[in-house]
């Protein structure tokens, strides 16, 4: 893979801020204090989803996956947490255990146009497969998921005793990674067509009791307890609200009273914004993301009312692993970082992004791809591990929330329908603010690219850092703050660059976000 050099991207960022002219001013009100009911951020809201069939790849067998740590180190380093992993997905539901195997076997699907990189069929993991957590970087919090499609008391057994051994032993506990959930089963509201489910024979009450089922032989083998150590994490639908497999649903038929159930410690939903086909002019509406996240409002109180946390277990831009020139380009870093933060100053408490080996929406690519994510032509010379663009919103993200333990965030209202505007607190006091553009530009447009005027309404001097996007199509030479992580290592080349400007007078391109520092 060639990366692009860092002396042209640094080119391209001059011109861009040299073609400014004649910008339109936007003023934004920002609270000089949080307001009190702004939610505290984790340092790890954006935590990661892996599909499990490939989850060697990403861990590494032999050794650690070191393009894996590099990238996920540079996130800690900004907030002071390594992302949260959660394991599991459609192949969780896949899964069987055999510990005659080592790591795992798969029975694959060929890969076609559309789906270059189809999750496996049947999966079979074994003895070491879990083990390998111990890769991931000290502090990782970790969710794994296991059967409850084949509702095969054996299979869940099975592996939640081999999830238990792996994250007991004393090379995990040396190693610093902690199990914090179980999940059992992945998006049951969408079972119905799978083996022998039916819409006539598969209702929410079906789904607790099934769920309940295995959760007590996973409670009463001691693997998850109300003492220390993991807890569960469900219900993990697909969607909102399917007919009684919602919030509300969930708690009137007494998923939460059980004995297990009284241990489900975190409320997960899934979402995806949009499916095949999307074009990332829809995506990227500021309007789209606010409609697509407030439907989680009665999620977030159903959570609060059990006192656990509401996060969002599995989710990205387009479902089936993102849509061509939507998901996989450099406009997507705008609408995921500003999901992201949107979901933050919901309370959402964490968003798991989705990611497979060569998914198009993927932030991460950990190991040499030999095919192409948009269309499965052969990539000659292979494409070497590299980053993808939402990857550039999460490091903004990271640094926003900064490494104080302790960050408030709330919205900003913009009275501008393409720019969204977020504040940042710490014990209160205003530090932080970022700033979205989210008029896309199109290289080969013809147009020139306008920028506008951001005039905060607070005095003195700022730091800007801001991350340059060569175009909304572009898929590599994003710039962040001077550093390019678009490197064979993942690890930042370039010395960092901010500016210094007046709090009114904040330059904002089309496609651009900037993190201004009070
Ligand atoms: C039940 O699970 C075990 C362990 O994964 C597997 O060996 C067995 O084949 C499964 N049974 C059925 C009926 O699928
Ligand atoms: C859980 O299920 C497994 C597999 O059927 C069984 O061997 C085990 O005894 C069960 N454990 C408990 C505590 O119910
Ligand atoms: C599917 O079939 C299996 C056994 O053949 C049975 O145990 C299970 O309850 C059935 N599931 C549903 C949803 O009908
Ligand atoms: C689920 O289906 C069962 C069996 O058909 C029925 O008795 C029960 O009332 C249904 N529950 C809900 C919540 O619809
Ligand atoms: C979510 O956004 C997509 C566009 O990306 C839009 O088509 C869809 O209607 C939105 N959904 C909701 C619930 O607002
Ligand atoms: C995606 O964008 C590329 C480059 O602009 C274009 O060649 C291709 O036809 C587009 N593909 C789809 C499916 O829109
Ligand atoms: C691409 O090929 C290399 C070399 O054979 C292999 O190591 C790698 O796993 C392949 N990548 C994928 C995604 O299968
Ligand atoms: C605002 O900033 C721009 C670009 O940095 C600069 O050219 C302009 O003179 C500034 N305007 C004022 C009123 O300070």
């Amino acid at each position: 893979m060639g990366f692009p050099t860092f002396a042209v991207a640094s080119l391209a960022q001059a011109a861009l801020v040299a073609s400014v002219a004649q910008a339109q001013t936007v003023s934004v009100s920002v609270p000089s204090s949080a307001p009190t009911a702004a939610p505290t951020l984790s340092p790890s809201l954006w935590s990661l989803s892996l599909e499990q069939d490939r989850w060697t790849d990403w861990a590494g067998t032999s050794e650690p996956n070191q393009f894996l740590l590099n990238v996920l180190g540079n996130l800690e380093e900004r907030s002071g947490e390594t992302p949260w992993i959660r394991i599991g997905a459609n192949s969780e539901d896949r899964t069987q255990f055999n510990p005659a195997v080592q790591f795992s076997q798969t029975v694959s699907n060929a890969p076609t146009a559309a789906t270059p990189y189809p999750e496996a069929a049947a999966v079979v993991v074994g003895s070491e497969y879990y083990q390998i957590a111990d890769h991931l970087p000290s502090g990782t919090n970790v969710v794994w998921g296991v059967n409850l499609l084949s509702d095969n008391l054996t299979a869940s057994y099975l592996e939640a005793q081999a999830i238990h051994e792996a994250f007991t032993s004393s090379a995990m506990q040396d190693a610093g990674v902690t199990l914090q959930a179980i999940e059992i089963g992945n998006e049951p509201d969408l079972y119905p067509g799978k083996l022998n489910y039916t819409s006539a024979n598969w209702n929410v009450s079906a789904y607790i009791s099934q769920w309940t089922k295995l959760a007590k032989n996973i409670t009463n083998a001691g693997f998850v307890t109300s003492g220390s150590g993991p807890k569960f994490f469900g219900p993990s639908f697909a969607d909102v609200a399917t007919t009684g497999f919602s919030p509300s649903g969930v708690v009137s038929g007494g998923l939460f009273t059980s004995k297990p159930g009284k241990l489900i410690k975190t409320y997960s939903q899934h979402h995806y914004q949009c499916g095949q086909g999307e074009l990332l002019t829809d995506l990227v509406i500021k309007a789209n993301v606010r409609s697509n996240l407030t439907i989680m409002e009665p999620g977030i109180s159903v959570a609060q009312q059990q006192g656990i946390p509401y996060v969002l277990g599995e989710t990205n831009s387009c479902f089936d692993h993102g849509a061509v020139n939507a998901s996989n380009v450099a406009g997507a870093a705008i609408w995921a970082l500003d999901y992201v933060l949107y979901g933050g100053s919901l309370g959402i408490t964490r968003l798991f992004f989705h990611e497979g080996i060569g998914f198009k929406y993927n932030l991460i690519q950990p190991i040499t791809l030999n095919i192409s994510t948009i269309n499965a032509a052969p990539l000659n010379p292979p494409l070497a591990p590299h980053v993808q663009p939402p990857y550039y919103g999460a490091l903004v993200a990271a640094e926003a929330i900064g490494t104080s333990g302790h960050t408030t965030v709330t919205e900003l209202s913009i009275n501008d329908a393409s720019v969204s505007g977020f504040a940042f607190y710490e014990k209160g006091v205003l530090k932080r603010a970022v700033l979205i553009d989210h008029t896309m530009f199109f290289s080969g447009s013809g147009a020139t690219r306008t920028s506008k005027t951001i005039s905060l309404s607070v005095s003195g001097t700022v730091q800007v850092k801001r991350l340059f996007i060569p175009s909304a199509d572009a898929t590599t030479g994003l710039v962040w703050g001077g550093q390019s992580f678009d490197t064979s290592s993942g690890l930042a080349s370039g010395s960092v660059v901010t500016q210094s400007t007046s709090a009114n007078n904040i330059t904002l391109s089309e496609t651009e976000i900037v993190l201004v520092t009070f």
